[in-house]
């Protein structure tokens, strides 16, 4: 490689990992796999190392010098007290020894002990606790500021806000100790069979979900996912030495102040024992809640480590050994092209079967027309599957030697495939959409979701009855589902009465469903469950909210009016009821005799809250302390001043002052906002 193909190589390795870095830590939505980008930048850390003068004639920014950037907005950003680098990776076995030989020249010594952790698939976050008391939570953002995600780290389950002290491990005054968010297997499942049963597209894999929804801008639906953490490091620490002396001792510490640390460590005496005690993390990862795509390898001894140092990007103590990917080679025998309920087209790799990591493949994403046209992807090719860590399979490449001369490349089609309407391209959006409100899959897909449990649940309406509705012509839009006839549905078979019947009346009975149901199945950008509930008690009835205006969500200085929604939904839901279909929509469901449950509030003396008194102190996540004492009082609480025996709970937000260190003191409870709204 001459210098100037390599200058024209580098830039192009740039702009592709760049690319890559914010489809991975801004939008949670990559495109490749981890591999394969650890591949790219591997290519280009090379690169730049052999030709440093290239390099430098290729400009100055380089994502191998930094760490990435999740920063999104709609979030206050922090400033870490001690930077938060990333790791140096392998694939390989050498690589590792090589890591070892290295620090065994620079600290001068043979034997070095270490620690091999998990290498968890999550997203890095930093927790600050002052004397004790958890305040922030912050994303690795740009490795010197993240955005402070409190209020949804908040909604993490097992996250004490209150360390434990024991004796053995002193509360130091100030601690920012550094850890993973994660989605355990088993929740991901979940949400996805709940997206199936919706007709919604699942989700491509839990680390991606847990980035995704730490990043959401309202709490109550990052509660709705169940979050998990996984503490294992240390960053700024008051005083120092309350951290511990050796990275096994720290676990032990962390462990002891009640914060969940990863599942298994091992220690191990020089690199032999290392690459054991890898091999035997290998063996028993599969059984570990949250997904291990590697192991990391850290020098026991902190002052080793503090000897060792650090690069501008990644400390020199520790290497993260990556477990390879399962590949597998397949034939792509056709690209189909999925429609969403919204109209997003997706292609699908439709694939001869293949085993690949203990499962059979027929089907992998390939997300969207560019990435199709970037690996140049054609129907009839040999493609590459692999699959690391992720829970759908991903085409990675193209055998090109073994491509058939008559394999063209693939065109994306120019019209719907269920409507034949030319499809479009949103601005700012790479996605297709098929433009047209009535195209047959959208309206399934709509009914689906209308009908299911999440919405107004009606018994019997599964993806098989609305594929018939929809087929027959019967139901072109949700609101037909309640001028289904009778004698039609009798068409349907032999002894299909009483079925018919139960429809009918499942179908009935839904008219009655409690309003936020309704707002939930009309599939309004960016509204869960949890925001119909607010919009349900603001607007108490589907008119009323479809003529909603701006001015009912955001203040004149920018306020959200109503709690937990803020200016991105609120645009949605006046976007959404600008389009005429959507406001006939509403006229159409109350014409056919939809009469929803309003929401009840509270009446005195009743309520979940009875009996139960709450001290509120410092400033909440997204409630004012006023609105936080009216929904408290509206479920039957009492507000108090102070602080005593007698407190049911301490409401605390951060900068809490000395309410919250008596309330730790008499031992009562404390929560957060999170907890407050569970309740209600
Ligand atoms: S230590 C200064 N330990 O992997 C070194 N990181 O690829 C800080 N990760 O940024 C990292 N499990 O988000 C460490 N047991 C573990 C880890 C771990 C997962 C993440 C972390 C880091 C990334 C680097």
């Amino acid at each position: 490689m001459t210098p100037s193909e390599a200058q024209t190589r580098i830039a192009a390795l740039r702009a592709e990992v760049a690319h890559h870095d914010e489809r991975y830590y801004r939008k949670a939505n990559p495109e490749i796999t981890d591999p394969q980008y650890d591949r790219l930048k591997r290519e280009l850390g090379d690169l730049e190392a052999r030709f440093p003068e290239a390099a430098g004639k290729a400009g100055a920014d380089t994502p191998t010098a930094g760490v990435g950037d999740d920063r999104a907005e709609g979030f206050q950003t922090y400033r870490h007290r001690q930077a938060m680098q990333s790791l140096d990776n392998t694939y390989s076995e050498a690589e590792l020894r090589e890591f070892h030989e290295r620090l065994v020249k620079l600290l001068g010594r043979e034997s070095l002990a270490y620690v091999v952790e998990p290498k968890v698939d999550g997203l890095a976050v930093s927790l600050t606790y002052e004397k004790g008391a958890l305040v922030r939570a912050v994303t690795r953002g740009n490795g010197t500021e993240g955005d402070d995600v409190t209020a949804n780290a908040l909604t993490i389950q097992g996250l004490p806000r209150v360390l434990r002290a024991s004796a053995g491990a002193p509360l130091p005054d100030l601690i920012e100790i550094r850890g993973e968010i994660f989605m355990a297997l088993a929740e991901f499942e979940r949400i996805n069979a709940a997206r199936d049963a919706e007709g919604e597209e699942r989700y491509a894999n839990p680390r991606n979900l847990a980035a995704g929804t730490i990043k959401l801008l309202d709490p109550r639906e990052v509660a709705a996912r169940k979050l998990e953490i996984v503490l294992y490091g240390i960053g700024a620490c008051e005083p120092a030495t309350s951290g511990g002396e050796t990275q096994s001792g720290y676990h032990a510490r962390v462990r002891a102040w009640g914060l969940p640390t990863v599942e298994r460590l091992w220690k191990a005496q020089g690199i032999d024992e290392v690459w054991a005690a890898i091999g035997e993390l290998d063996r028993v990862r599969a059984g570990f809640a949250y997904g291990t795509d590697g192991a990391v390898v850290k020098l026991d001894s902190l002052a080793l480590q503090r000897e060792a140092g650090s690069t501008s990007r990644a400390p020199r103590w520790a290497m993260a050994y990556k477990f390879a990917a399962e590949r597998a080679e397949t034939r792509l025998s056709r690209i189909s092209v999925q429609v969403g309920r919204t109209g997003v087209l997706t292609p699908v790799a439709e694939l001869e079967p293949v085993l690949l990591a203990g499962s059979t493949v027929s089907r992998a994403t390939l997300h969207n027309q560019d990435e199709i046209a970037r690996k140049d992807i054609r129907e009839g090719d040999f493609v590459y599957v692999e699959k690391a860590g992720e829970v759908i399979p991903a085409v990675v490449g193209v055998n090109t030697a073994r491509r058939a001369p008559q394999c063209v490349p693939y065109v994306f089609p120019k019209s719907c495939p269920a409507c034949q309407t030319a499809v479009i391209q949103v601005e700012g959006e790479v996605a297709l959409r098929c433009p047209n409100y009535d195209c047959p899959v959208q309206v399934r897909r709509r009914v689906l979701h209308f009908a299911s449990k999440a919405c107004v649940d009606i018994d019997g309406m599964g993806e098989a009855m609305v594929d018939v509705v929809v087929g027959k012509g019967w139901v072109k839009g949700i609101a037909d589902l309640y001028r289904l006839k009778r004698e039609d549905l009798l068409t349907l078979g032999k002894s299909v009465e009483k079925s018919s019947d139960n429809l009918l009346l499942a179908i009935e009975r839904s008219k009655k469903a409690d309003l936020w149901r309704f707002i939930h199945g009309l599939g309004i950008a960016h509204v869960g469950a949890a925001a119909a509930k607010d919009l349900a008690l603001r607007f108490g009835s589907l008119e009323a909210l479809s003529e909603s205006r701006i001015d009912a969500y955001i203040g004149s200085s920018k306020e959200s009016l109503i709690a937990g929604i803020g200016p991105t939904m609120a645009d949605a839901i006046i976007s959404h009821f600008n389009q005429p279909v959507n406001r006939t929509l509403v006229r159409d469901l109350v014409g056919a005799g939809v009469d929803p449950a309003k929401p009840a509030a509270a009446a005195p003396g009743t309520g979940p809250l009875l009996g139960k008194t709450f001290v509120l102190t410092g400033t909440l996540p997204t409630m004012t302390r006023e609105e936080a004492s009216a929904r408290i009082e509206a479920a039957g609480g009492k507000i108090s001043s102070s602080v005593s025996k007698k407190t049911s709970f301490v409401l605390a937000g951060s900068d809490a002052g000395s309410k919250l260190e008596k309330a730790k003191a008499l031992g009562v409870a404390v929560i957060g906002e999170q907890e407050l709204l569970a309740m209600l």
